[in-house]
């Protein structure tokens, strides 16, 4: 055992909760713009007990290495995944994305992405790292993508389609049924980025919003990536990536002679099982009817935020899919600005002259409340109302 020096001790303590003091935390509420939360309490704990943990080496640690599958299987049953499919677990949507068209450019032998206009940035930095070239698919008027330019675009230098399931900029789905349909048709591998959605969209079925099908279900789906630390309501780094067949895994793996196992796939090599315990926490805790309950009040206070703010007379850019907002700004940029020296923190989108408000479970409507006449008195300023 190391014996610590306390008065060292103390000191570091002190210099690392001045620091902290400056972040902003999504307890406090003010944090609007996110697409990640508080961990749920179980994650914390979950969290600090697996922190020795190295998945990149599993045979060290078996009970972790069980329950990551176990993780999966929870994930899997989510997303209605066959029993051909694997998961491979992934820091979060950016390698999620990553590892997607790394196996599409693997198994294809082409370089070319198709892509929504809406899609993530983390797409520019697969075009540089992969050398690969990125088609972007204008949206139509319902900021979806346009099936029709999609089908024009299509050739037989396609490594990949990318359809999304809850856009980072407005909570959009694209329509992935019909891309599903024609990616099967021309045998293009076809990646939902379901990223934020992939915990909010199976929940908002079951309580009857409109919302197409985007999982396994539809047969030219090949994979989906799901973030744990957005709507999964766990701890920063993770997500999955669920892959249709389990031999596509083989295309982005490599000898590991140092390890416990022969082959290791994927981008990482050691990587913490502290978050893949607290995911599987937060899952078991919740199971499916916790994570509705929890879609059901972030979408009750997401109409409460659209009404209150379209009492004051501000417009949407349009009517929410899921918990996300813009609201149409002239100079966003400012706003955005001013709220932040008020100690409220939201994005603004450039490219929609508007705010995203992301109502993740950390906002209450009492924190609408408490917004509200702030971004009010902000808007007036600035002559937005
Ligand atoms: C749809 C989508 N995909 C990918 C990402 C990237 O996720 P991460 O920042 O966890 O890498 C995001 C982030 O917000 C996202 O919204």
């Amino acid at each position: 055992m190391i014996s610590l020096d306390s008065q060292k001790r103390q000191k570091i303590f002190d210099e690392l909760e001045r620091l902290h003091q400056r972040d902003f935390c999504f307890s406090s509420g003010h944090i609007l713009g996110s697409m990640c939360t508080v961990p749920h309490p179980i994650a914390q704990k979950a969290y600090l007990q697996f922190l020795e943990t190295n998945l990149g080496d599993p045979a060290l640690c078996p009970g972790t290495k069980e329950i990551e599958s176990r993780f999966i299987g929870f994930i899997s049953k989510l997303l209605h995944a066959p029993k051909t499919s694997v998961g491979q677990i992934v820091s979060g949507g950016t390698e999620g994305n990553i590892t997607a068209m790394w196996i599409a450019k693997q198994l294809s032998g082409k370089k070319e992405i198709i892509l929504p206009q809406s899609a993530h940035f983390s797409f520019q930095k697969i075009a540089s790292l992969m050398d690969m070239k990125l088609i972007e698919i204008p949206l139509k008027k319902e900021y979806v993508m346009d099936v029709a330019q999609l089908k024009k675009k299509i050739s037989k230098r396609t490594a990949a389609v990318v359809g999304l399931a809850g856009s980072t900029e407005l909570g959009t789905i694209d329509p992935i049924p019909q891309l599903s349909e024609i990616c099967n048709d021309e045998h293009v591998f076809f990646h939902v980025d379901a990223a934020f959605g992939g915990f909010v969209i199976p929940f908002l079925k079951e309580l009857h919003y409109t919302v197409p099908d985007f999982d396994f279900k539809l047969k030219g789906v090949t994979t989906i990536s799901i973030d744990s630390h957005k709507m999964g309501y766990a701890a920063i780094p993770l997500g999955t990536l669920m892959i249709r067949k389990k031999q596509w895994l083989e295309s982005i793996s490599v000898e590991s002679p140092y390890i416990s196992i022969e082959k290791q796939a994927g981008i990482l090599g050691t990587r913490s099982g502290a978050p893949v315990a607290a995911a599987y926490a937060v899952a078991r805790y919740l199971g499916y009817k916790g994570y509705r309950n929890m879609v059901q009040s972030c979408m009750e206070v997401t109409q409460y935020a659209e009404q209150r703010i379209t009492e004051l007379g501000l417009a949407l850019v349009m009517k929410p899919t899921m918990n996300v907002i813009g609201v149409k700004l002239k100079k966003p940029e400012l706003v955005v600005k001013k709220l932040s020296e008020q100690g409220w923190q939201l994005n603004k989108v450039k490219r929609l002259s508007c705010i995203r408000l992301v109502l993740m479970p950390h906002i209450t409507k009492q924190i609408i409340d408490e917004f509200i006449p702030v971004l009010q008195k902000t808007c007036e300023e600035v002559g937005e109302i």
